[in-house]
């Protein structure tokens, strides 16, 4: 999965997915997506138009309300319209720089799969967190409050992504991931029962084609949820080539 971020601009981003869309026809049991920011999904849902069935659209945040007095912000209902199957639920950044909590994120997961979008919760402790050894209580708790209106697991996908490793070049250590994950699918098993284990479940933080096969080692990991190296087509798709 390729989150853009607030990364370049209109012509950048209609050759980022045209390039994208084209390199991933080589791997046909992959699944792609793509989170453009909000004002790209039209021009790169154009670019996609004669991709593979492997290649998807995603969005980098969603409402909590359905559609009314609220400037600034976009509804499901909007996203589907342009041709959005993803959206992204919580991501760090979202948290952080836009103040949304685990009660908001809750909302938002609700309203967007009542649209029919299948939703990437993102999930991850602080470096303070790390550091005093509460990573699986933090993403254990964020799990159960950002689901706790979920009911549908066909329409959700969990992303974990410590904090600390967004961006900064350092990836946590199969040690660091290997007891979280399995945290995180008991979480789901316990929730959804059986139906949890068909969950994806992601890593995202730094992720690169030279780090990705070592990741994919870890049992419960199903995919990447990658920043900086989805802004080349080829540096992206060479994950899934190294995996
Ligand atoms: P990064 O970002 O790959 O640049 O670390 C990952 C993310 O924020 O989803």
């Amino acid at each position: 999965m390729a989150n853009w971020k607030m990364n370049g601009d209109r012509s950048f981003w209609y050759n980022l997915a045209e390039q994208t869309a084209l390199q991933a026809k080589e791997f046909k049991d992959c699944k792609f997506v793509m989170f453009p920011p909000f004002v790209a999904l039209a021009d790169v849902e154009n670019a996609l138009f004669e991709a593979e069935k492997n290649v998807e659209l995603g969005a980098q945040d969603v409402s909590n309300y359905e559609h009314g007095a609220f400037t600034s912000q976009v509804s499901a209902e909007m996203l589907t319209g342009l041709g959005c199957s993803y959206v992204l639920v919580g991501h760090s950044e979202c948290r952080e720089y836009l103040g949304q909590p685990d009660e908001l994120l809750a909302e938002k997961i609700e309203v967007a799969q009542a649209k029919g979008l299948k939703t990437v919760l993102c999930i991850g402790e602080t470096l303070e967190e790390y550091e005093a050894g509460q990573s699986v209580q933090i993403v254990v708790e964020q799990l159960e409050k950002c689901l706790a209106n979920c009911e549908n697991s066909d329409l959700l996908a969990v992303a974990y992504e410590p904090v600390w490793a967004i961006g900064t070049g350092k990836v946590a250590t199969i040690d660091d991931i290997k007891p979280i994950f399995a945290e995180i699918k008991q979480s789901l098993l316990d929730k959804f029962g059986s139906k949890g284990d068909n969950v994806a479940l992601l890593y995202g933080g730094s992720v690169k084609a030279d780090n990705a096969n070592e990741i994919f080692s870890v049992d419960e990991i199903n995919g990447v949820l990658v920043g900086g190296a989805s802004l080349d087509a080829t540096s992206f798709v060479d994950i899934a080539r190294n995996a």
